[in-house]
């Protein structure tokens, strides 16, 4: 397929997808929510108590990405969660919207670089089980989270990296995931393309 009909495919699907969720017949707004969700459930397989991470949590309480709540929601005292985020007043939104879940998040302000840094080097973080990476577009930066975080993805570990197919932030970590042979990789063409690999 080329790259003009794989962005028609993706604005059909997003176009459709709205139209569903409008009508009431969809409860997400974005395709974010059931990817996570069914990652999620293939993290439970292995692993009854994950640790999970995101960089960039909620920004916008009407933008329908909603992976903070998603994740939070989902694991529901199972487990861990930190969810990394460099703006304060971000972390506040986050917050009022993740209200019935946040004795469930790990709030780590600052940058997630640093922060993962200290904390895979302290052991904290001794082995990550799903990692979704959304903190900027920009893929120097999202390959230096996942790097950080490299030597903690066990066999079963998953990674999610959303707008891979037209945005920079799969510049660099797409094509290393995609010819490792240490990681499966899939990549849904909804909102920009959402990468799924897991470490075989
Ligand atoms: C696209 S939004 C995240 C959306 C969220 N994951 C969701 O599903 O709704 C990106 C977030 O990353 C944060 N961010 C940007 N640079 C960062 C950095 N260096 N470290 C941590 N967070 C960062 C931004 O402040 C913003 O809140």
């Amino acid at each position: 397929m080329s790259i003009k009909e794989s962005r028609l495919v993706n604005k059909i699907w997003k176009a459709q997808h709205l139209v569903l969720y409008r009508l009431g017949l969809r409860d997400y707004q974005r395709a974010h929510k059931p990817i996570i969700r069914k990652c999620l459930g293939e993290v439970f397989k292995t692993a009854s108590h994950p640790t999970v991470i995101e960089t960039g949590c909620i920004r916008d309480a009407n933008e329908g990405t909603e992976s903070t709540l998603t994740i939070a929601s989902t694991l529901n005292n199972r487990g861990k969660f930190y969810t990394f985020e460099i703006c304060k007043e971000h972390i506040r939104i986050c917050q009022s919207v993740c209200r019935d879940y946040n004795e469930f998040i790990n709030y780590v302000e600052g940058d997630a670089i640093a922060n993962l840094r200290e904390m895979v080097g302290a052991n904290v973080l001794d082995t990550i089980h799903l990692a979704l990476f959304d903190s900027v577009n920009d893929g120097d930066h999202i390959w230096k989270e996942f790097e950080t975080c490299e030597r903690v993805f066990k066999t079963n570990s998953i990674v999610v990296i959303d707008d891979v197919l037209w945005g920079d932030k799969g510049r660099v970590i797409k094509p290393y995931l995609e010819s490792s042979p240490e990681w499966k990789t899939k990549i849904y063409n909804v909102e920009y393309g959402i990468l799924v690999a897991q470490k075989i």
